[in-house]
């Protein structure tokens, strides 16, 4: 038996004389669902509305012709309600068997689209992309891409799994199908081609879904975490369980580590050099060898006020109930946010004695962590290693690279980003994002400064953990780059 019901997060309503069905679907900015209005409803499309919300509307009665409870007029335009409902993500498809709901597609966007069995004979796996989850005692497989996902609730049906993982036709998945189940062999493959989870394959075995994300490189993580960030359009209703909320005063703008001891730094009295700023923009590059001798504390003081220090203090979004403190600094930050921190792994500085050192943006001082440990060299050779990769320049041997005097390590305190951004789960994108405008800022101040900057792609998160003693889920290292005398 094949049958449809709203999905979980639809309700219908009434108002006046219109029935106002309200989607699970709203936008990402602006958490209100949608909804779809119809003026002066039949009373057989009140009655759609109404079976579809309790027990649902099975195929057949609305497709039997000459069904004597439905009229020919009638039934067609009920159809063409229902694929409506379909098309707009609203309709929960259920094919049942003697153990119950065996299979179910569930929309988890606003669109649709409906595909049927080719002609003729065709070939079907599953995407690459596929996910896997328990739910309750089955399976939901869904991709990054789909539209849908697939709810596999009889265990009696995790053969065809199996075989979707390769290629196979309509006569294997017809062979793996419990004899109960056997009529809705088309059906099935159709709810598989519809979510998306599954494809027609090429000649080369790609299933036409993934075709484009293939071709064009995407990884499985890169893929999920870019669908996953940039969707405009969002389920409300996706049965995530909703995250426990941040405890917001855990992580005030202002951060003070515990240290050994603390160095104040001068504050700038005047720019090394006489570059304008677009002189800035125009000269800036990346330089990875350094003259022998060190920078000196007062350039680095200069560099770290112009870059990070904090301006001022202020309250964001005052008078909402997500009120909450932000920071204004020479670079931007997403919601004012500012929750990358500076660790300065200092190499060999004139003025500063080596280690490594947080950098209190409020009092534009350098908080002592550490001595210049194994995990601090670890650190400052990794980078050295990174930068023979230069892509103007042919490789050097990773021993060639030169251990820069200063490595900046950008560390961010996640949960500030969660307080704000758990529901709308952009945190870490919008850390990332924050990541690049300090590499900017860092590439343009050095540049003006007369230092030799670079921004690394590589860095270790297990290294950070161990100089800094956090734990990597209060505060994360995300970004590197490297500052010496330019030689
Ligand atoms: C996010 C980012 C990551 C980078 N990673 C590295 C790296 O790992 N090693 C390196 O030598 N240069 C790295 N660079 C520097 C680029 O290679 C450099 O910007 C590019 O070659 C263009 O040269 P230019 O900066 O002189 O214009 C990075 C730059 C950015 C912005």
């Amino acid at each position: 038996m094949l049958s449809y019901r709203f999905r979980d997060g639809v309700h219908v309503g009434s108002e006046e004389s219109d029935c106002v069905i309200t989607t699970p679907y709203a936008t990402r900015l602006n958490s209100i669902r949608h909804s779809l209005r119809f003026e002066d409803p039949s009373d057989s499309f009140k009655a759609l509305l109404r079976d579809l919300s309790t027990d649902g509307v099975e195929r057949e009665q609305l497709s039997i012709k000459n069904n004597p409870l439905v009229n020919e007029p009638c039934r067609s335009e009920l159809l063409a309600d229902l694929d409506n409902f379909y098309a707009k993500g609203l309709l929960l498809i259920e094919i049942s068997g003697v153990n119950g709901a065996a299979i179910c597609l569930k929309p988890v966007r606003s669109m649709l689209h409906r595909r049927t069995v080719p002609e003729g004979g065709f070939r079907i796996r599953f995407s690459r992309y596929v996910n896997v989850q328990p739910f309750n005692d089955g399976l939901r497989i869904s991709s990054p891409l789909s539209a849908g996902a697939v709810l596999v609730l009889d265990q009696r049906l995790f053969p065809i799994l199996v075989q979707l993982v390769s290629e196979c036709d309509e006569e294997i998945i017809r062979k793996v199908l419990p004899d109960d189940l056997q009529e809705h062999c088309a059906d099935v493959v159709s709810m598989l081609l519809s979510s998306g989870t599954a494809g027609i394959c090429d000649v080369q075995g790609v299933p036409d879904v993934d075709k484009e994300a293939v071709d064009a490189g995407w990884t499985a993580e890169d893929l999920e975490f870019h669908c996953h960030t940039r969707e405009q359009m969002i389920d409300l209703c996706s049965g995530q369980s909703v995250p426990r909320p941040v405890d917001q005063e855990r992580y005030p703008a202002k951060h003070q580590r515990i240290i050994l001891c603390s160095q104040s730094l001068p504050r700038p009295s005047r720019i090394n050099n006489n570059l304008s700023f677009f002189q800035v923009i125009h000269s800036r590059k990346t330089i990875r060898s350094y003259q022998d001798k060190p920078v000196n504390v007062s350039v680095l003081a200069d560099f770290l006020w112009h870059s990070m220090h904090i301006r001022e203090e202020i309250r964001c979004d005052p008078g909402l109930p997500r009120a909450y403190e932000g920071l204004l600094r020479p670079v931007a930050s997403a919601g004012a946010l500012h929750s990358i921190e500076l660790y300065l792994c200092i190499n060999r500085c004139i003025g500063l004695q080596s280690g490594f050192y947080h950098y209190d943006s409020a009092n534009h001082s350098l908080g002592k962590l550490n001595d210049l440990a194994d995990p601090c060299l670890q650190m400052l050779d990794l980078a050295a290693a990174s930068t023979c990769r230069a892509p103007q320049s042919t490789s050097v041997s990773p021993g060639q690279g030169q251990r820069p005097d200063v490595l900046v390590v950008m560390a961010a305190r996640y949960g500030r980003n969660a307080g704000l951004h758990q529901q709308t789960g952009l945190s870490y994108a919008l850390i990332l994002k924050d990541v690049g405008s300090i590499y900017q800022q860092l590439y343009l101040v050095a540049t003006a400064l007369g230092l030799a900057p670079c921004g690394l792609s590589f860095g270790s998160s297990e290294l950070f953990e161990q100089v800094s003693g956090l734990s990597g889920c209060l505060e994360c290292s995300v970004g590197e780059f490297m500052i010496g005398n330019p030689r």
